[in-house]
């Protein structure tokens, strides 16, 4: 019986326990924690979270639901519309999902991405009851062999007493061999991590349980979702153009060599473009130590830029998603897929000596960076990653296009509505208009720099009869705090953060420079 996924259920006596996704989703009961894999769209479960779903629009069925990141196939969205989300942690995406979150409907715990399961583990936060994993095979043994992503899974399979797994038949059983499953000890026994290099590899190629918690085994033949990043844009092949530049007299000065230090790149469309930068630059043999790789990676493998990469999940466009996929043995030597907790570790990332390029929704003219709450109030998806990274790494670089919606919106404020990474933490803040380097400076040079590289008019202009009132009233960070939020209100109560009278608009401005030559010719083409 069930012959035909031997190669997938290596453990004969597993095979019967192979079943639908609706008698699979009824092990789950109301009030219930279910850890489920998934992160940044690859590798999360596709049919249980949807018949979980069904059930909820019949009966009580609400869960608190952990997983690694985004979730792809709508299923942040389908269980929103169901009811069955009462509480949602560490990291979403969906603007369903978003809209429940910031009518108050859902509870959103938005959380630095390396610290869920260690909270889990010492049961700081409520345990998971059910763990529904993605896998490609079960091992002879009853180890999971999980499909693009890592991310929570193998801590989820291991500290719940029951396990769901969706073995994906469209998943290459080529990716056997990727992953490198490494669980920290508890305490008092936890010793270092010992990764001292993107490439080592320090665990387990399967995340191993006793098969007796294997409860469930649903079948499935649907591919990851596509991720959504769009392609480069003049501002985000500018802001790729500045940090090369930047790197290149970083190595000028010494301070880095021409294969810099491992990378880590931030999720959406300006990360994406600002990597792609790096595959018309001067640099070779970079490597990566990041969370999730995107198309640029593989790009950077093909244009022979890239040596290794080093992530939580792999999470692809459609085109890259078949290249990619489609001869994974190509690229198999030069990847390591880690639990997120091992990628994003600040041990680890302070060790390496990391790059962190992030995005900002915000900055303010000292460096403090919004990443997640549109007008300080609503969120747009979570801090994610970004704060293991910024943190803790050798170089912290924040980049955002200098105006959102056509101008409207200034993403440099006077002071921003919600503080994800300090000033602390925030040592390059680049935009299309230019690169702000503030290492070594104390705020008010902070806010010259950024005003004059990162800003164009009439935003700048602003911010600088801003900051003269507020060097008025002194202090080691001036501010006029009756003014700090006018710029957010008064997008509130207009529609834009421009004064009505205010012209050109900054549209007109940021043409003029973004047709200006950039400093770098070769870099041009990003
Ligand atoms: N106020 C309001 N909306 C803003 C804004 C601001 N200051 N700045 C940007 N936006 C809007 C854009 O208009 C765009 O809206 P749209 O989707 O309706 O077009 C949206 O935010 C995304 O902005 P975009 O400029 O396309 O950037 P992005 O796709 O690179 O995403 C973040 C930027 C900040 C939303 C995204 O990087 C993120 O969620 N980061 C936090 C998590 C993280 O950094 N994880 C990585 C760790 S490894």
């Amino acid at each position: 019986m069930l012959e035909k996924y031997q190669d997938r259920i290596r453990l004969p006596l597993l095979r019967n326990k192979v079943t639908t996704a609706a008698a699979a989703a009824e092990w789950v009961q109301d009030g219930m924690t279910v850890g489920m894999s998934g992160f940044t769209r690859a590798g999360d479960v596709k049919k249980v979270p949807l018949a979980l779903a069904d059930r909820a629009r019949h009966e009580k069925l609400k869960i608190t639901l952990i997983t690694g990141a985004s979730l792809g196939h709508d299923v942040d969205k389908v269980l929103t519309e169901a009811g069955a989300l009462a509480r949602r942690m560490p990291f979403q995406a969906d603007p369903v999902l978003r809209a429940a979150i910031n009518r108050g409907e859902v509870m959103y715990i938005d959380q630095h991405l390396s610290e869920t399961v260690e909270m889990l583990r010492t049961r700081q936060i409520a345990p998971i009851d059910i763990a529904i994993v993605e896998a490609i095979a079960i091992t002879e043994t009853g180890a999971l062999i999980p499909s693009t992503s890592v991310g929570n899974s193998a801590s989820f399979a291991i500290l719940a007493d029951k396990v769901i797994v969706e073995i994906n038949l469209t998943q290459s059983l080529e990716l056997e061999g990727l992953h490198d499953i490494f669980i920290p000890k508890h305490r008092p026994q936890r010793e270092p991590i010992p990764l001292m290099t993107p490439h080592d590899r320090i665990g387990t190629t399967a995340i191993e349980i006793p098969f007796e918690k294997i409860v469930a085994i649903v079948i499935t033949d649907e591919k990851d979702s596509s991720s959504t990043i769009l392609p480069a844009d003049a501002e985000t092949a500018a802001i790729a153009s500045h940090l090369v530049n930047f790197f290149k007299q970083e190595v000028a000065l010494g301070r880095l060599t021409d294969s810099l230090l491992p990378i880590q790149a931030g999720i959406g469309t300006i990360a994406n473009a600002v990597m792609m930068g790096f595959v018309d630059s001067p640099f070779e043999h970079l490597t990566m130590y990041s969370e999730v790789l995107q198309d640029s990676t593989f790009d950077l493998f093909d244009a022979g830029k890239l040596d290794f990469a080093s992530g939580s999940s792999i999470t692809l466009s459609r085109e890259k998603s078949k290249q990619v996929f489609g001869d994974i043995t190509r690229y198999k030597d030069r990847l390591v897929l880690r639990p997120q907790e091992v990628t994003n570790h600040p041990e680890v990332i302070r060790r390496l000596g990391i790059i962190a390029i992030n995005t900002a929704l915000e900055a303010d003219i000292y460096g403090n960076v919004n990443s997640t709450h549109v007008l300080g109030t609503h969120m747009m998806n979570g801090i994610g990653g970004s704060g293991d990274f910024a943190r803790n790494a050798y170089l912290s670089v924040f980049a955002t296009k200098s105006i959102a919606k056509g101008g409207k919106i200034s993403s440099i404020v006077p002071m921003v509505s919600h503080v994800d990474h300090t000033e602390h933490d925030v040592d390059i803040l680049v935009t299309e208009i230019g690169l702000a380097d503030l290492r070594g400076l104390a705020p008010r040079e902070r806010a010259q720099v950024i005003i004059n590289q990162c800003v164009a008019e009439p935003y700048r202009a602003m911010l600088n009869e801003y900051v003269a009132k507020a060097n008025q009233g002194g202090g080691q960070t001036p501010h006029v705090l009756e003014q700090a939020f006018s710029w957010h209100t008064r997008y509130r109560d207009t529609g834009s953060m421009l004064p009505e009278h205010t012209h050109p608009a900054p549209e007109i401005e940021l043409i003029r420079l973004l047709s200006e030559p950039f400093e770098s010719p070769e870099t041009q083409a990003v």
